[in-house]
């Protein structure tokens, strides 16, 4: 989400709710709320340091007073698709808006960035109807699969619908990942010139020769 986008407009109140684009220091709040309920599959582990690099991608709702209180991500395959990803209150914020507000500003950054097909997967496809959101098959959508499906434990045991709202994306951009034969690097032969090292060897072997000339 782009700096310029902390505005009236994605900081609007919902029931005592803001939301705000994430900073660095929400990466721990957010990382343990997702993680919360990594467990049972209703969203995916994140690791602290994915969300650190990711932070950008993350929305933030909060209450009045600054308390965190949600997440959400909007992920971005491309200009032909974006997904939103983590969307999640703390149970006591649940049923206040706050759910709604933040799926709201990824929507309105979708906008922003000019992409229309919008993707998730879910269990509750029902809140996401509220929204615009529709069913799609799953095959639709190739580059959350790339992304996500395949090194998934739940691949063949998957509970989760797929949907999408405005077209469908008629690209992809992910694929199966080819490891290419790494180049070997010549190792270097000889001293390599390393001038901290020097620093610290001169200096010993300063101290040494003054030792050495100290009378016996
Ligand atoms: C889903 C979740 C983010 C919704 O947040 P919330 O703050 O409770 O939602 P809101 O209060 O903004 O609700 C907005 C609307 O959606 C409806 N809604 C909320 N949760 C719903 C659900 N589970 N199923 C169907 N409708 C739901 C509300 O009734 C409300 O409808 P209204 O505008 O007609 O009154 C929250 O329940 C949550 O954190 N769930 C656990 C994590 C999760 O499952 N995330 C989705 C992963 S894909």
């Amino acid at each position: 989400m782009a700096a310029s986008e902390s505005t009236a407009s994605t900081r609007a109140r919902v029931g005592g709710a803001m939301v705000r684009q994430a900073k660095l220091q929400d990466a721990v709040n957010i990382f343990e709320l997702v993680n919360s309920l990594s467990g049972d599959g209703t969203l995916l582990r994140r690791s602290y340091a994915e969300i650190c690099e990711n932070v950008r991608d993350f929305a933030v709702a909060e209450s009045e007073s600054g308390i965190f209180l949600g997440c959400g991500a909007l992920h971005l395959y491309g200009p032909h698709l974006a997904e939103v990803r983590s969307i999640v209150v703390k149970p006591e914020a649940k049923g206040q808006g706050a759910g709604g507000r933040l799926l709201l500003a990824l929507l309105e950054e979708a906008d922003l960035q000019g992409v229309v097909s919008v993707c998730l997967f879910t269990r509750i496809p029902d809140f996401f109807f509220h929204f615009g959101f529709r069913i799609a098959d799953r095959t639709t959508l190739p580059d959350k699969i790339y992304k996500d499906c395949q090194a998934c434990p739940r691949l063949y045991a998957c509970d989760e619908v797929a949907m999408v709202r405005g077209p469908l994306p008629r690209i992809a951009v992910l694929g199966p990942t080819r490891i290419a034969q790494p180049e070997l690097v010549k190792l270097q032969v000889g001293h390599i010139s390393h001038p901290v090292e020097e620093a610290a060897q001169a200096a010993i072997e300063a101290a040494s020769n003054a030792t050495a000339k100290l009378p016996k």
